[in-house]
């Protein structure tokens, strides 16, 4: 494939025209995407493409069938423009990486960065062009099942991994044939959802909008992402797909996105179901008005925009604004001169053998040592007698994690088959004890028609759980690999409880009392909190929901070829019932007390924000600023050192938090405004420097109503995760 030049001009030019032989009918068509899948609502996609009625078609993943739609749009629909073809390709197309919470756990925006290219060359190769990712809502509340989808609770990491994401889908040229057309979402708010039930109503202040939900959209914006999703919910009650001050004024008005919003499935007429808009046509009117270019799947648009404007309820000029992204974007990414996609591309692209090597690369660095007691891992190559047990040892769907693409056949490497390469001359023995499973079915399996498997009954399961304890009594060493299936995070998974399911804990209390050593690996894609496990188990580590290389990653760590460096991007609560809990809260008025006067059980993080161990230790040092007092607008130059202390290579995530004491609002008691992923040898030291200026240090005043800079001290906090002591403070005067 040749890359064709598009200067600007010509491609305004090029719309224009277009626009100019379009008529009613089509315009309304680019607005509107239609589902592929057997079950999507509304007539045969050849009906609608003909007629020149679809801009886009989500839902299929299918080389042979985009190019039979393509020919009819290109061939038959009255002005022949190209369908832009649009799939979920969140982590991964074939060759899976970790989900994305667990890239954001890297702390590693380059790796981020290299998983999504890859993701976008797969995707492209097997015809698509536009993936609905990177997902980017900050999620504080660990029931929410779509926690595992985003970057965590963090606005500022958020934001580093928004862009990597948006640079590694779409790269920089758009007629580059191995890229993708990104889509930041879901625009905005969802992951507040109340109490983590998904889709559930969120209020937030604009100050919280402003300050920790819109950092990743704005740097997602300044990435050059070419499209937005709107979000589901009602937020401060008007559905965000209705909001034009979210899609209007803050998205095109005050970050000047150029780009196209398409809507989250049907959520155009669901404004009827959500009791805001009065009836269909009402909703395509309040979409529209409110900034949203493209109805997904709900055939809103699509019955009611001609007549509309036919009426004059819409102007035609405004309906061309709205279509002139999309064909503007269909022009620069060359779809009109390559418009189909290569069958058999897909297995050659495939088959690069450094997919694989991406894929393993990114698993080893998000995975998260949680607990090392005693120095019990790294494991020694020399075990001969060890036991595999727990319900997703041997899981490609859970290695894989939530969120495949359509029609996606597991191939991981699990983490049995990874233990089973590094020892090849021991016995490893396997049991999973009993099943785990959702406390529901899946709405996907009923999309998929999957057959319901009968549960198992509580006989075999006990039978399980006794032949899991003896399993591991003939052991000499016992790796558990416990946490959730991959249907047990993502859309329609919250839970409200974070505990092991199961009979997990049970099993891993029975086993470990049997007095052997016991390593913990956990496969999840939330956090899941066993405050027994923290406080018994010697060894722990986050794996979370790691890809097609995830066993093989997770061995790589347990018998020490790589030494794990990942950093928790959320606190992990000691309970469910303490979600919604993050570091960065405002102090109270008791801020030193004991915080069981407020609650039954301790509040505090089962591990903070930021967490994480090495098999090596670090040290940061000679916390220095380059000015004790700087005036509003100006900067600070903050540099620390850090030692690697101990006696392997090893990476640390030096993190730079700060606290405003006191100023127009309250401000948290911490923020992370820096950090960087260092490979320190033993022994050495590097010194790393980060800069506080007005972008780090000013932020959205509820009290002034506008974004301040405050003439205050602060305080700055330097190590290794958001506990950090090493501290140094500065002023700011007016
Ligand atoms: C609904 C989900 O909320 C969204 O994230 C996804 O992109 C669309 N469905 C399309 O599958």
């Amino acid at each position: 494939m040749h890359k064709t030049k598009d200067t600007s001009s010509t491609t305004a030019a090029r719309v224009e025209a277009l626009l100019a032989r379009m008529s009613l009918a089509e315009k309304v068509g680019q607005l509107n995407q239609i589902g592929g899948a057997e079950w999507s609502p509304g007539p045969k996609p050849e009906d609608i493409i003909r007629q020149g009625g679809a801009g886009s078609v989500l839902w299929l993943n299918d080389t042979r069938r985009f190019n039979v739609l393509q020919k009819v749009a290109i061939e038959e629909s009255p002005s022949g423009i190209p369908l832009l073809f649009a799939l979920d390709v969140i982590h991964g197309y074939r060759t899976i990486f970790p989900v994305p919470l667990a890239m954001a756990a890297s702390w590693d925006p380059a790796v981020a960065e290299l998983a999504q290219s890859v993701a976008a060359k797969e995707a492209r190769a097997a015809g698509i062009h536009w993936t609905f990712g990177p997902m980017i809502d900050i999620a504080r509340d660990a029931r929410w099942g779509r926690i595992m989808e985003g970057a965590g609770e963090d606005p500022f990491l958020g934001a580093a991994m928004a862009a990597a994401q948006v640079r590694g889908f779409q790269g920089t040229d758009p007629t580059d044939p191995e890229r993708v057309l990104a889509c930041a979402k879901h625009f905005a708010g969802y992951g507040a959802a109340d109490g983590g039930r998904d889709y559930d109503p969120v209020f937030l202040s604009e100050a919280q909008l402003r300050n920790v939900i819109f950092p990743p959209f704005e740097a997602a914006v300044k990435a050059g992402v070419g499209t937005f999703m709107s979000a589901y919910m009602d937020l401060n009650n008007v559905p965000a797909s209705g909001n034009r001050w979210l899609l209007h004024d803050i998205l095109r008005g005050e970050w000047n996105f150029e780009g196209f919003v398409v809507s989250d499935a049907m959520a155009v007429g669901s404004l009827v179901t959500q009791g805001f808009a009065r009836d269909r046509r009402d909703a395509a009117l309040r979409a529209f008005d409110a900034g949203l270019s493209m109805d997904m799947a709900s055939n809103t648009y699509l019955e009611h925009l001609a007549a509309l404007v036919s009426e004059g309820a819409l102007s035609l000029e405004a309906l061309d604004a709205m279509v002139r992204p999309i064909l503007t974007i269909k022009v620069r990414m060359g779809l009109f001169e390559h418009p189909y996609a290569e069958e058999g591309l897909l297995e050659r692209v495939v088959a690069l053998p450094e997919h694989q090597v991406a894929a393993r690369l990114a698993a080893q660095r998000s995975m998260v040592l949680l607990r090392n007691e005693g120095g019990l891992l790294p494991l020694s190559k020399d075990l001969q007698n060890v036991a595999v047990i727990g319900p997703v040892a041997d899981s490609m769907e859970a290695t894989e994690g939530s969120w495949m693409v359509f029609h996606h056949q597991p191939a991981a490497v699990t983490v049995l088959q990874g233990i089973r390469a590094k020892l090849p001359g021991a016995r490893v023995t396997y049991a999973p004890g009993p099943e785990i499973r959702r406390v529901s079915r899946s709405p996907f399996e009923d999309l998929e028609s999957k057959p319901l498997e009968p549960p198992q009954t509580p006989e075999a399961a006990e039978a399980a759980f006794q032949t899991a304890v003896a399993t591991a009594r003939d052991a000499d060493l016992v790796i558990m690999v416990l946490g959730e299936k991959a249907d047990m995070s993502g859309e329609f998974a919250s839970r409200s409880t974070l505990d092991l399911p199961g009979r997990q804990e049970e099993l891993l209390r029975t086993i470990a009392a049997l007095g052997k050593p016991v390593v913990l690996v956990l496969l999840n894609g939330r956090p899941v909190s066993s405050v027994w496990a923290a406080e018994h188990i010697p060894a722990i580590l986050e794996a979370w929901e790691p890809g097609s290389q995830g066993g093989a990653a997770v061995a790589d760590i347990l018998f020490g070829d790589v030494n794990p460096g990942g950093k928790l991007p959320v606190c992990v609560p000691r309970s469910g019932g303490h979600a919604p809990l993050y570091y960065a809260r405002t102090l109270t008025h008791n801020p030193e007390g004991n915080p069981m006067y407020r609650w039954d059980s301790p509040t505090t993080p089962l591990y903070p924000f930021g967490f994480g161990l090495s098999y090596t230790t670090f040290a940061c040092s000679n916390l220095e600023l380059s000015e004790s007092q700087i005036k509003v607008g100006a900067s600070v130059a903050v540099s620390v050192e850090v030692t690697n202390t101990g006696k392997v290579a090893g990476d640390e995530v030096v993190q730079l938090y700060i606290h405003q004491r006191w100023g127009s609002d309250s401000r948290p008691v911490r923020e992370l405004k820096g950090f960087e992923r260092v490979t320190l040898q033993p022994g050495e030291t590097r010194k790393l420097t980060f800069h506080l200026g007005p972008a780090e240090l000013g932020y959205w005043s509820t009290n002034a109503g506008r974004w301040v800079q405050d003439a205050a001290a602060f305080d700055v906090w330097a190590g290794g995760d958001s506990q950090a002591t090493l501290h140094a403070e500065f002023e700011v005067i007016a």
